[in-house]
């Protein structure tokens, strides 16, 4: 799976050129690399290919009048400008480059262009002479200026007869550009990451069950820092408030011996295992097929301890060691503590014989269990390594997997 889109949005502004009919094999390549594709068509556009043609291959209605508001809740050019990751604006015509220069807002595209605050990339299509016209050449030079990105027209035979510089560039440039300037780099590529999120589910009876407070908004983040990085990521997950990332693949479990077994089944392929999943230590020795009724005043549970999966996992990778096995996946624990964290961070650390510990102090606020940031520090086998400040639970991911890239990176050749 290799979608470096997946969970971007993307607005493609298509203006007035022949260049017009290649925005089409442009919308399927973003379409296909995982992106949701937006249209904005000028009047001009919709005379060189109809909307009809990139409704059907974007899934989307297009937009090309400002005034067609559909929908009562949003203002539409406001709540696209928004929600795009990334706006490109392809082919750019001499007329709507000079509109983006001098601030010109007319249309649906020109407006929404000036709502955006996300990155544009314009890729230009025009006659050799137009292009290289001072007032073009100016325009070009304004925005470029104020960041906008230009993929550069190719040389060639032009629509209009001339031989020169005007040719929209292909669409596998301009989606390489896109893929550069939106994923950014991609240093996990080639890697499979194992995360684990969630807390488990321990049944008692039909209608009753243990659990913990576990969101797995830190384990999402981790798949979602993992994907955009370029790994294969396989997300492990119990009881969760939010559906999994796109662009990985998600495995759904319920109680801690589902998810040992889902875990171990695939720990062979795996370069790098994430265990930020709470699971739970006991579960219920017997579960009743029936509810339980009220009988007694005291009514006891007993309980019988789960197999700690982390702890499993580290035995296997002394047993690999052992048997001469080189590479070795890299094993990043997590450690849930109110008290003493450094003293029971080291102690899982060494006891389930992982690489790294990421310990949370959950009882400090905007730290552990539900919330939106987390507040951890990370120990190695000689003692704290990072203590970082409070960050969101993405920005943490992305702090440990740098700290874990910097230990396996140089092996395996890859560079952040
Ligand atoms: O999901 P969120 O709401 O975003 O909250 C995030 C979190 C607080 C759950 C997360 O940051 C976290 O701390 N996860 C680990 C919670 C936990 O169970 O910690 P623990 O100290 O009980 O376990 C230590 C390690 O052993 C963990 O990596 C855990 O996954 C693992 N373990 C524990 C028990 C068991 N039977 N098998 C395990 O693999």
């Amino acid at each position: 799976m290799d979608k470096p889109l997946t969970g971007k949005t993307i607005i493609l502004g298509i203006t007035g050129g022949i260049a017009g009919y290649k925005a089409a094999t442009l919308c399927s390549r973003l379409v296909s690399l995982g992106a949701a594709v937006r249209v904005i068509m000028t009047e001009g556009a919709t005379k060189f290919i109809t909307p009809l043609t990139l409704q059907t291959i974007s899934r989307h209605p297009v937009a090309t009048d400002v005034f067609d508001e559909r929908d009562a809740s949003i203002v539409q050019h406001i709540d696209w400008a928004d929600a795009a990751d990334l706006v490109v604006v392809a082919p750019a015509t001499a007329n709507s480059i000079a509109k983006m220069a001098h601030g010109l807002a007319d249309d649906m595209l020109s407006t929404t262009l000036l709502a955006v605050t996300a990155p544009i990339l314009v890729a230009p299509a025009m006659n050799v002479h137009m292009w290289e016209h001072p007032a073009v050449v100016d325009n070009v030079e304004k925005l470029a200026a104020r960041g906008v990105t230009f993929v550069e027209p190719g040389t060639g035979q032009l629509a209009c007869g001339y031989v020169g510089k005007g040719r929209l560039a292909e669409p596998d440039e301009i989606v390489s550009c896109i893929v550069e300037k939106i994923a950014g780099s991609r240093p996990l590529r080639g890697q499979r990451v194992l995360i684990t999120a969630g807390g488990t589910i321990e049944r008692i009876d039909p209608v009753r069950y243990i659990t913990n407070d576990s969101s797995g908004k830190m384990g999402f983040a981790f798949a979602e820092a993992a994907r955009d990085w370029g790994a294969e990521v396989t997300l492990i997950y119990g009881r969760v408030d939010s559906t999994p990332p796109q662009g990985v693949h998600a495995v759904s479990v319920t109680s801690a011996d589902e998810m040992y077994e889902a875990v171990m089944s695939r720990l062979p392929e795996q370069d790098i295992v994430i265990k930020s999943a709470a699971v739970a230590d006991y579960r219920p020795r017997l579960q009743e097929t029936t509810k339980i009724k009220k009988k007694d005043e005291v009514q006891a549970l007993d309980l019988v301890r789960n197999r700690d999966i982390l702890h499993s996992i580290g035995l296997w990778k002394e047993q690999l060691k052992q048997q001469g096995k080189t590479t070795l996946p890299f094993i990043v624990g997590f450690a849930a503590e109110t008290n003493d964290l450094e003293k029971y961070a080291m102690d899982k650390l060494n006891r389930k014989k992982c690489d790294l510990i990421v310990a949370n102090d959950v009882s400090q606020s905007g730290a552990g269990f539900g919330t939106e940031t987390n507040i951890v520090s990370l120990y190695d086998a000689d003692g704290l390594l990072l203590q970082l400040p409070q960050l969101s639970k993405k920005d943490v991911a992305k702090r440990v997997l740098d700290i874990v890239l910097a230990r396996i990176g140089a092996e395996k050749g890859l560079e952040r």
